[in-house]
C-alpha cells in the first residue's frame, strides 16, 4: 500500500519544515542543517547508483587512521559530506572516519552544530554490488563553546540532537529521528523527482524478533557468554520462537536497518581479536543506538547502555548490539553471566 506521506508528495524538507513550525524557538538553523544532510545524501546515491559505470570502484592508494583500506567511494563520499555541511553556516566542524582529526569549519556562534559521520558504510561490500550506507549524528555546541575543538564531539550519545543513516539499497532511503518523543522517520529517494519521499512514517521495532546478525565466523574470538547466548539462539525451542534465524550483509547500515524494520538482534561484540570492539563509537554505534531507542529498542555493548558511554577519544570503539527490546536484554543476561 503506498503511504500517504508519497501520495501527499510529503519530501523530507518539507517533513523536517513541519517539525520546525511545532517548536516555536527554532531558528530554522538546525533545518537548514539538516536540509543540507539530505543534499548530501543525494549526491552520493548519484554517485553510488552510477559507481560501475563512472570509475569510482576500487580503491586508492590510502590507508586511514583506523588502518584500513579508503576505497575510492569512501573518499567521494567523505568529500560531499564536507563540502555540503561547510556551506550555509550552520556547521562548526565535522568529524569523520576517513579523517584523523576533526574538521574546522569556524568557530562563529551561529555555527551552532558539529556533525560526526560514517560516509561510507560497508566498503568492503562495494565492489560487489551490495548495500552499503552512510551514518550520521548532530550534536549541539555548547552555550560557552567559543573555539570549536574535539569537546564539542565527545560528547555521550544520549546528547545528540539528530541522527540518521541513507541505505543505498534495492532503493535509497534515509531514516532520521531528532529524538525520542519525534519519533524514527525513513525517507525514500524518488530519483524521477530528485527527492526523499516520506515512506515510513514513525517506525516502530517489534519488542521481539526471530533473526539475529552477528559475523559468526568470530565465533572462537567470543567470551563464553557470548558463546552461550549464540548456542540459545539456535537451539530448536519452537514456543520460544527458537531456533532464529541468521542473516549477516556485513555492513552495518543493512543489518541494522532489517533490524529496525523486522526486530532480532544484531551483535558486533567485543573480542579477543577487538577488545574494545570493532564498531566505533562516534560515528557509528551513536547514531543506531539513538535511533533503536527512539524506534522503542534498545542498544548496549554487553554491561552498559551505548547512549550513556562518556566518549574520550574520536575514533573509540566499542561492542554493539542493537535490536529489540527482549532480544537485547537476552543478550545481556548472556553476557552478564546471568544464564
Ligand atoms: P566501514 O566500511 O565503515 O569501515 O564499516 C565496516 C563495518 C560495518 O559496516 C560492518 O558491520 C562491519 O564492519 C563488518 O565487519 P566484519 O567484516 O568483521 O564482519
Ligand atoms: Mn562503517
Ligand atoms: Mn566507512
Amino acid at each position: 500500500m503506498i503511504s500517504d506521506g508519497v501520495r501527499t508528495g510529503m519530501t523530507l524538507e518539507t517533513f523536517i519544515m513541519e517539525g520546525m513550525l511545532g517548536s516555536p524557538a527554532a531558528t530554522g538553523v538546525f533545518t537548514s542543517l539538516l536540509n543540507q544532510i539530505g543534499y548530501a545524501a543525494k549526491l552520493v546515491t548519484s554517485k553510488v547508483r552510477r559507481a560501475g559505470l563512472a570509475n569510482v570502484l576500487g580503491a586508492t592508494e590510502q590507508v586511514n587512521v583506523q588502518g584500513e583500506r579508503v576505497m575510492k567511494l569512501d573518499e567521494e563520499a567523505n568529500d560531499t559530506l564536507l563540502g555540503t555541511l561547510r556551506r550555509r553556516g550552520h556547521c562548526a566542524a565535522v568529524a569523520s572516519e576517513e579523517l584523523e582529526h576533526i574538521e574546522h569549519f569556524t568557530d562563529d556562534a551561529r555555527a551552532r552544530y558539529v556533525v560526526l559521520f560514517d560516509p561510507l558504510d560497508g566498503s568492503s561490500n562495494i565492489d560487489v554490488n551490495i548495500s552499503i550506507g552512510t551514518i550520521f549524528g548532530v550534536l549541539r555546541r555548547d552555550e560557552d563553546s567559543l573555539q570549536v575543538g574535539e569537546k564539542d564531539f565527545l560528547k555521550p550519545g544520549k546528547e545528540l540532537a539528530a541522527a540518521g543513516y541513507v541505505i543505498y539499497g534495492s532503493s535509497t532511503m534515509l531514516v532520521l529521528s531528532t529524538g525520542r518523543e519525534k519519533g524514527v522517520h525513513g525517507f525514500t529517494y524518488d530519483p524521477t523527482v530528485g527527492e526523499f519521499l516520506l515512506s515510513h512514517e514513525n517506525i516502530r521495532i517489534p519488542e521481539k524478533g526471530s533473526t539475529y546478525s552477528i559475523n559468526e565466523g568470530n565465533f572462537g574470538r567470543w567470551t563464553d557468554g557470548v558463546k552461550r547466548w549464540n548456542a540459545h539462539l539456535k537451539a530448536e525451542d519452537k514456543a520460544d520462537g527458537r531456533p532464529y534465524g541468521m542473516r549477516y550483509v556485513g555492513t552495518l547500515v543493512a543489518d541494522a536497518h532489517r533490524t529496525l524494520l523486522r526486530g532480532g538482534v544484531f551483535a558486533y561484540p567485543a573480542d579477543t581479536k577487538s577488545p574494545e570492539g570493532k564498531l566505533r563509537l562516534l560515528y557509528e554505534a551513536n547514531p543506531f543506538a539513538f535511533l533503536f531507542e527512539a524506534a522503542g529498542g534498545s542498544a548496549t555493548d554487553g554491561q552498559r547502555r551505548i547512549l550513556d558511554v562518556v566518549p574520550t577519544k574520536l575514533h573509540q570503539r566499542t561492542g554493539l548490539v542493537l535490536g529489540s527490546k527482549r532480544d537485547v536484554e537476552l543478550f545481556e543476561e548472556f553476557a552478564q553471566g546471568k544464564r
